[in-house]
């Protein structure tokens, strides 16, 4: 059976039920799946959130079957990023990790005419449960999805594209590498989403055994010291860093 995100956050910190209970965290509650956030307050701000239409409820539902259901991301989370790429407009998206392509269809539903999305997975199985939702979806056509080790498939992009957005949501060990390959690729103001950052609170922890915490940790104090970007993490589902690639100075953009 898989853990809440109370018990997950509970493993992951060593904190008291009681403690994890008052100070942090319950589990969201009806359809939240923010970890940082009380049942009430998870409940509440799904309940004044923008609902998922029928394609997205149907693969959240389908997904919800498999064992790995837990690495999607949370409603609320696929619509912020609907909202940001309607916002940002971007001519140009790259997503790293697609799984059953729940955060890609939100973000090919906020591009503009005649913008794309690069998807990046290594599994076939999981993303064919994708191709059938973006066609069903009507956002086909907007994809492009690569398959195989990200890392390769960043590092073998021609010269061209580059990106004004950019998801990062693939295996945690990897973030710091994705995003080498990202940042010189985005144009200026093109933003770098990193889901996961806060790894259920244990990235709080001074030490951690857990390679994908200890990569965690690395990456936001590399990611909070890189004078290219602007960054804020927010405590929406398990942490998300939001990085916006400051224009050179040089470059009069
Ligand atoms: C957390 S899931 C992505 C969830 C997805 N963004 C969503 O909203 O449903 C992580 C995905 O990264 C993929 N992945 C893991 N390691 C990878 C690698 N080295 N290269 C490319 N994809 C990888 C997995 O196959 C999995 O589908």
């Amino acid at each position: 059976m898989s853990r809440s995100p109370a018990q997950r956050i509970r493993e992951a910190t060593a904190l008291s039920a009681e403690t994890v209970r008052r100070e942090v965290i319950r589990g969201g509650g009806r359809g939240s799946k923010s970890a940082f956030l009380s049942g009430k307050i998870g409940a509440y701000l799904t309940k004044h959130s923008s609902p998922p239409d029928e394609v997205l409820g149907d693969l959240s539902a389908l997904t919800a079957a498999l064992p790995e259901a837990e690495m999607q991301v949370p409603a609320e989370q696929g619509t912020l990023l609907t909202i940001l790429t309607a916002s940002i407009a971007p001519r140009r998206a790259i997503e790293v990790g697609t799984f059953t392509g729940y955060s890609a269809l939100c973000i090919a539903r906020g591009l503009p005419a005649g913008g794309r999305l690069l998807c990046l997975d290594v599994s076939d199985e999981w993303t064919a449960i994708a191709r059938r939702h973006w066609d069903r979806a009507g956002v086909s056509d907007r994809i492009d999805l690569v398959l195989g080790p990200a890392a390769d498939s960043l590092a073998n992009l021609a010269e061209e594209p580059t990106f004004d957005l950019a998801f990062v949501d693939a295996d945690k060990v990897s973030y710091q590498r994705y995003y080498d390959l990202l940042v010189p690729r985005m144009n200026p103001n093109g933003v770098i989403i990193v889901d996961n950052v806060l790894q259920y609170g244990a990235v709080v922890r001074p030490r951690s055994e857990n390679p994908a915490v200890v990569a965690v940790q690395e990456f936001n104090r590399l990611l909070a010291a890189d004078s290219r970007v602007q960054v804020v993490m927010l405590p929406i589902a398990d942490g998300l860093t939001i990085a916006r690639k400051l224009p050179s100075p040089r470059s009069g953009d």
